[in-house]
């Protein structure tokens, strides 16, 4: 269903099918070890505190993506192609976005979210800032295969992917996204996507353990969010966050850790936890550019541009596909 917001802006809804939440919290806490999928964080207030986060001056890659965009927009709309459709999955707020739009010149911007009516809002508010822009949002689980609701034949698609949110897939489950987004920008498509580099383990730490405790507020409110909308007796206060690099595993994993003996109920679901015992809620992969390279190369994408900053902290690529895997 196409609506028409604006002169430039359309509107798709495609009815995502919302999350199971109850379904799959309880599976996860019965799960060993217990685990709640971070797609969860993300309510008003998660959203809120992750937006917090990135002002920190300890969470180094929004600050760094951001200024690698701008210092290299005009390199980026060059390999990308001036008049290109941009396609950007989980766009939220689209602000990245602006940072390549004058000089990318997009033929059209096409922002999916799964999240309808901040897509909406966004939308409009970045036609309204951009008025030559043609904006066709769609509503759509981007995790998901999908096809394109606007595509003028014989225009170059690429896709936008910033924020290093390819980190919190696990690399099969990254393959698995990266092969979708190559079936929908198609042959000799384009992926720009922002991926965090491997690092000094303190670094990476002190991004997770923020000394305004935010990023602990932020994986916390996981509880209460699931305490209002499920219902459920977690106290908040015998619960702490830990965050630690695994280098095995190239990932920094974040858990909630009861402090105390205690059980928890969900509905008619009890849950005994241990002193010590943890949820594990996050996993954020961490790649060295050749890793990368080797994890695009199996979704079908070549390297055709890398840029990083000069303490190699964050790195942002261009690729394009070059075999089609059905
Ligand atoms: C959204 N994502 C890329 C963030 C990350 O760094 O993995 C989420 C986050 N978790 C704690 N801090 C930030």
């Amino acid at each position: 269903m196409r609506t028409r917001l604006l002169p430039r802006v359309a509107f798709y809804d495609q009815h995502p099918e919302p999350a199971d939440f109850f379904g799959e919290v309880i599976d996860g806490l019965r799960h060993r070890p217990r685990r709640i999928a971070p797609k969860f964080f993300y309510d008003e207030e998660g959203s809120r505190l992750f937006d917090a986060i990135c002002e920190t001056p300890e969470y180094y890659p929004t600050r760094i993506e951001k200024r690698l965009l701008a210092e290299h927009a005009q390199d980026i709309a060059r390999l990308m192609g001036r008049g290109c459709l941009l396609v950007e999955p989980g766009s939220g707020s689209s602000e990245k976005v602006r940072l390549l739009l004058n000089a990318l010149q997009p033929s059209g911007y096409l922002p999916l979210d799964i999240s309808k009516d901040y897509l909406i809002a966004a939308a409009t508010n970045l036609s309204t800032e951009y008025p030559w822009l043609e904006v066709h949002a769609a509503c759509v689980d981007f995790t998901n295969p999908l096809d394109l609701p606007y595509c003028p034949h014989g225009t170059h698609r690429v896709a936008f992917f910033p924020g290093s949110s390819i980190g919190n897939f696990d690399p099969d489950d990254a393959v698995e996204f990266m092969r979708n987004i190559a079936r929908m920008v198609g042959r000799d498509g384009g992926l720009l996507i922002g991926v965090d580099l491997k690092k000094p383990t303190d670094i990476l730490e002190r991004a997770y353990n923020d000394a305004q405790g935010i990023t602990a507020a932020f994986n916390l409110n996981l509880l209460t969010r699931i305490n209002r909308e499920l219902g459920a007796t977690f106290d908040v206060r015998h619960f702490a966050h830990r965050a630690f690099y695994d280098a095995e595993h190239g990932r920094i994993e974040m858990h909630l850790v009861s402090t105390v003996p205690q059980r928890v109920a969900i509905g008619r679901e009890r849950f005994v936890f241990e002193k010590g015992e943890s949820i594990h809620t996050e996993n954020s992969y961490k790649y060295a550019v050749e890793e990368f390279h080797a994890l695009a190369a199996k979704a079908g994408f070549a390297p055709m541009q890398v840029w990083t900053d000069a303490a190699s902290l964050f790195s942002v690529h261009y690729l394009q596909v070059n075999t089609l895997r059905q």
